[in-house]
């Protein structure tokens, strides 16, 4: 089998991977994207998965979080990330409202997804183990979500730390969802304890964000990862700081054409 890095340049990254990955102890990343040019570029660098999140509402689409986003806008989003990567997997998130009702809502917006778009996979926030069962049945690949489900910032009461009293309750939670069939489970901030026992308990993938170093798989809101979210939550790292890049080189192209210093003779034609 070769590795999750630098290994299968010549094909999409697929769920067997990822789990045999998580047999030989190999840790990989996931990012989000939303568009061509972050999907072309995490592809380029290798990022296995990319997940099409619904924290495009707070990141691409201007909104205060990802309550109001729709399948309507996650659509395009995640058939750019398709069709701009060769090699990640492409996972779109489940928006609020869009499978809650029913496992039979959740197919047909899963549908959707795969047949609008060319999703691999989706993922779901909480428990919703009779959904995970009917879209695998179905031929859908399910990602799980525990710990803080932001669709659920308002019962949760913000954007807390979860699992610090009933970490029990999210391990069962998890349990049962692989036990539905899904094929990895991120664990979102829970503390790093907890998601060392839910990783050691589960056959499948974790994927962490701020939950620790010792989940199988690590994923970051890009936008926070690069540097550019203007207040960036406490768990992500930002291994550039590409807002003051972006900053001072539109400055820089502004100054330029007040001065008529752009376009140079290079960038002119006859
Ligand atoms: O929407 C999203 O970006 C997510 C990840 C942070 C896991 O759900």
């Amino acid at each position: 089998m070769e590795s999750l890095y630098g290994g299968a340049l010549h094909r999409r990254v697929t769920i067997a991977d990822l789990q045999a990955a998580k047999s030989r102890g190999e840790k990989w990343a996931m990012l989000t994207s939303y568009e061509q040019m972050t999907a072309e570029i995490f592809d380029e660098a290798g990022i296995p998965v990319l997940l099409v999140g619904d924290s495009a509402g707070n990141n691409f689409l201007g909104e205060a979080n990802t309550i109001p986003v729709t399948v309507d806008e996650l659509i395009p989003l995640t058939r750019a990330v398709v069709r701009a990567s060769k090699r990640a997997l492409v996972l779109a998130d489940l928006p609020f409202g869009s499978y809650e009702s029913s496992p039979q809502q959740a197919l047909e917006t899963s549908i959707r997804f795969f047949k609008e778009a060319g999703a691999m996979g989706v993922k779901i926030e909480g428990p919703h183990c009779a959904t995970v069962e009917k879209l695998v049945a179905s031929g859908i690949p399910v990602m799980g979500h525990v710990g803080l489900t932001p669709q659920a910032v308002h019962v949760l009461s913000g954007y807390k730390v979860q699992g610090r009293t009933d970490g029990d309750a999210i391990l069962q939670a998890a349990l049962a969802l692989e036990k539905a069939g899904a094929f990895a489970i991120v664990l979102e901030l829970v503390p790093a304890e907890l998601a060392a026992r839910i990783t050691a308990a589960l056959t499948i993938p974790t994927i962490g964000i701020g939950a620790g170093v010792h989940c199988d798989a690590q994923v970051l809101v890009w936008t926070d990862m690069m540097g550019i979210t203007k207040n960036p939550p406490k768990l992500a790292k930002a291994y550039r700081n590409m807002r003051s890049e972006m900053v001072a080189a539109a400055g820089e192209f502004a100054a330029e054409v007040k001065a008529s210093q752009f376009p140079a003779p290079e960038h002119s034609f006859n």
